[in-house]
């Protein structure tokens, strides 16, 4: 098995650098250099890049392409002249700043061998230029699944030509991140060069909708966390954000026609995001291809609405919690009381106007839906699913009426449909996290299904309870106190996940996509990069690239593990706190020693 060719092959392997896979990648072994001079178009004109940062937004920058498609989206003003041109800027700037100098992924001292001679017959890059072949349109910038081209082609000759052309700027978006991790930093002269002239790249996503879900309820998280993860989410090429924004612990959202609801409903007043937060965290998201979703989960999991408005909650901290809901403290919001439809009703007035420019969808929650909890509800005093069911049925028509008034699309999660049997709208994403088969049941039943099953893209499991037991017989029944997703999810887990798993070739089309879930009891800003990252990157290459390869082979650890090993040093290089791939001693090239 491990012939002389084998060997090569993981050796070459290793340098071609491109996370998440493309769908096709021919290059040579020619050098070419790259300086902060180099020319780069868009559409033909030219765009003097600028070597600082700047907000998009506020800026309008004269360019090549025709500035007619500008649009408004609440107050903001997204236009293709200026997500590109901030792209092409942020993207040059990590190239040059924050590029790699590559010893851990080449032999043990073996790094002036693989790095090129700086001497006077460099090549150079001459140009970088970028042809978006169709306008953007509003649906670019807050997209429903399958409303944007992310394709691009990329090439570089050997005489210093690159272009990159794709149908939208989000495809532009993702040619640049590909663009920059062709090159390395010369260790010597901190030049940056590529060894892979030239090169010759197609690529497109496999699905549509590639999200991390980040609860940011159970633990508070600065701006700068979601700022950073968004950052990080572009680098891998995932296109959604979807903020599990409130749950029982805490509702962390200003919602200025309810200010009770943060004031005293968050771990502290004032540990809640603002319009403006709010706002900036859309407007920062869809300046680098991703929308962010917002979700309030309910019936369940809203405990935190108590603290505020006690009359609207059911079993509020009620005790045993582990009868009434799924962690404490217990709360569900009443299903028969008028006024719940009343605060319903001024909630998303006031949130929907602010979701509305930014995204396509809302996600209104539905997991984990206790029946217990409604013998304690004064409007209901039944746990009966015959009494609860229309209730709930009742409820999330409500809301989702609301929604679609506004032109958003709904999400829900999967019990929704396969557990309480609702009837939704056809318009309505499902989204499965309880196996594979709930994803085909989700599909067979004709409804869109985002996939993203706990036992393989749950990445808080593994961590052990955050519950503490006494040294008596709980002691004993839960030692070594294993959590209810136990494993942790190594990115080798991660990455064998195939979405597509158990759902019939006839229905894979309603699988739009899926995410990767980090449910925060034992994540806070502290630990938030190396829970997520790099295991999330794998996640990211089985919604770009595929489970499987263009041959229809599963896609290989082996392969994978040294272009994840550049991708986390390149990724920490920007900021990120990613863990390691694996220890240096296996990505300098012994790559046939770690694997079995
Ligand atoms: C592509 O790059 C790898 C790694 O440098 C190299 O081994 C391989 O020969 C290159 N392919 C071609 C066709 O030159
Ligand atoms: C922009 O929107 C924010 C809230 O989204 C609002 O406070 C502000 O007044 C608006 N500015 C303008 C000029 O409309
Ligand atoms: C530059 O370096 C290359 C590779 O080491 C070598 O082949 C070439 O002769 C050098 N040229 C000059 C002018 O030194
Ligand atoms: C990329 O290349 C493929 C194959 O040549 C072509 O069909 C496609 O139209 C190209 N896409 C763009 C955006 O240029
Ligand atoms: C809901 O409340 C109304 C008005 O109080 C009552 O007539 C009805 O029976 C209740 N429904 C259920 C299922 O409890
Ligand atoms: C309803 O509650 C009663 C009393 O607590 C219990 O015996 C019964 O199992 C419950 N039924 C359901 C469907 O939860
Ligand atoms: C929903 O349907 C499933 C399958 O038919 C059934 O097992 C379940 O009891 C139903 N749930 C409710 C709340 O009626
Ligand atoms: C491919 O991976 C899937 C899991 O994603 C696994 O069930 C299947 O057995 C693998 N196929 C082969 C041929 O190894
Ligand atoms: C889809 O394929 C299954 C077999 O895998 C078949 O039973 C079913 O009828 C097909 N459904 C449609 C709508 O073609
Ligand atoms: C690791 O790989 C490098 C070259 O790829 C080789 O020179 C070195 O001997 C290997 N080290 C061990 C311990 O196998």
């Amino acid at each position: 098995m491990y012939s002389p060719i084998y060997l090569i092959f993981i050796l070459a392997s290793q340098v071609l650098a491109i996370w998440p896979a493309p769908q096709s990648f021919t290059n040579g072994t020619s050098v070419l250099w790259i300086a902060r001079g180099v020319q780069v178009t868009y559409n033909g004109g030219n765009v003097g890049w600028s070597p600082s940062s700047f907000d998009p937004v506020d800026t309008e920058q004269i360019m090549g392409i025709q500035s007619s498609s500008s649009y408004a989206a609440g107050n903001s003003t997204f236009s293709s002249n200026s997500i590109v041109q901030a792209a092409i800027s942020r993207n040059l700037n990590t190239l040059f700043d924050q590029g790699l100098v590559p010893w851990k992924l080449v032999g043990r001292n073996q790094l002036s061998q693989f790095e090129p001679a700086a001497n006077s017959s460099q090549t150079f890059i001459s140009s970088l230029a970028i042809t978006q072949t169709q306008a953007d349109t509003l649906n670019t910038y807050k997209p429903l699944a399958g409303d944007v081209d992310e394709s691009y082609n990329l090439t570089i000759t050997t005489d210093g030509k690159a272009t990159i052309s794709a149908v939208s700027s989000t495809g532009v978006m993702h040619g640049l991140q590909t663009f920059i991790q062709l090159f390395y930093k010369h260790s010597t002269t901190a030049g940056m060069y590529t060894n892979l002239a030239p090169v010759s790249i197609i690529d497109a996503p496999k699905f549509a909708h590639r999200g991390l879900n980040m609860d940011v309820a159970r633990n508070w998280f600065p701006m700068e966390n979601i700022i950073r993860t968004i950052d990080a989410l572009a680098m891998n090429k995932f296109n959604r954000l979807h903020l599990h924004m409130t749950d029982s612990q805490s509702w962390p959202m200003d919602i200025p026609a309810l200010p009770d609801l943060s004031k005293k409903g968050a771990y502290q007043t004032g540990l809640s995001y603002t319009p403006t937060d709010i706002k900036q965290i859309q407007t920062y998201a869809v300046e680098r291809g991703i929308e962010v979703i917002i979700e309030f989960d309910m019936p369940g999991h809203t405990t935190s609405i108590g603290y505020a408005y006690p009359d609207l909650i059911t079993g509020f901290d009620a005790k045993p919690w582990a009868t009434y809901c799924a962690e404490p403290p217990c709360g569900s919001l009443q299903l028969n009381n008028t006024a719940v439809y009343d605060f319903l009703q001024t909630l998303f007035n006031d949130v929907i106007p602010r979701v509305q420019p930014y995204s396509a969808y809302f996600h209104t929650g539905g997991d984990e839906v206790n029946s217990q909890v409604y013998l304690l509800d004064p409007t209901v005093k039944s746990n009966e699913s015959s009494v609860i069911g229309p209730l709930i049925q009742k409820l999330v028509d409500r809301n989702h009426a609301q929604l679609r008034s506004s032109g958003l699309t709904p999400i829900v999660w999967e019990e929704m449909l396969l557990d309480w049997n609702l009837t939704l709208g056809s318009d309505v994403l499902v989204q499965s996290w309880l196996s594979d088969a709930s994803v085909a049941a989700i599909t067979a039943k004709g409804h869109k299904a985002l996939a993203g099953n706990y036992n393989f893209w749950y990445l808080d499991c593994g961590k052990g309870q955050w519950l503490d037991f006494d040294n008596g017989a709980s002691f004993q029944t839960y030692y070594p106190f294993a959590d209810y997703c136990s494993p942790t999810k190594s990115w080798r887990l991660v990455y064998a996940y195939d979405p597509l798993a158990g759902v019939p070739a006839n229905q894979t089309h309603l699988v739009q996509g899926g995410e990767v879930h980090i449910w925060s009891e034992q994540t806070d800003p502290v630990n938030l990069d190396d829970m997520v990252w790099p295991r999330a990157s794998a996640a990211g290459e089985v919604l770009w690239s595929g489970r499987q390869d263009a041959s229809g082979q599963n896609r290989s650890q082996i392969t994978a593990s040294p272009r994840l090993a550049e991708m986390r040093e390149r990724m920490v290089n920007t900021g990120v706190k990613v863990g390691p791939v694996q220890m240096v001693f296996c990505t300098q090239n012994n790559a046939t020693e770690c694997s079995l």
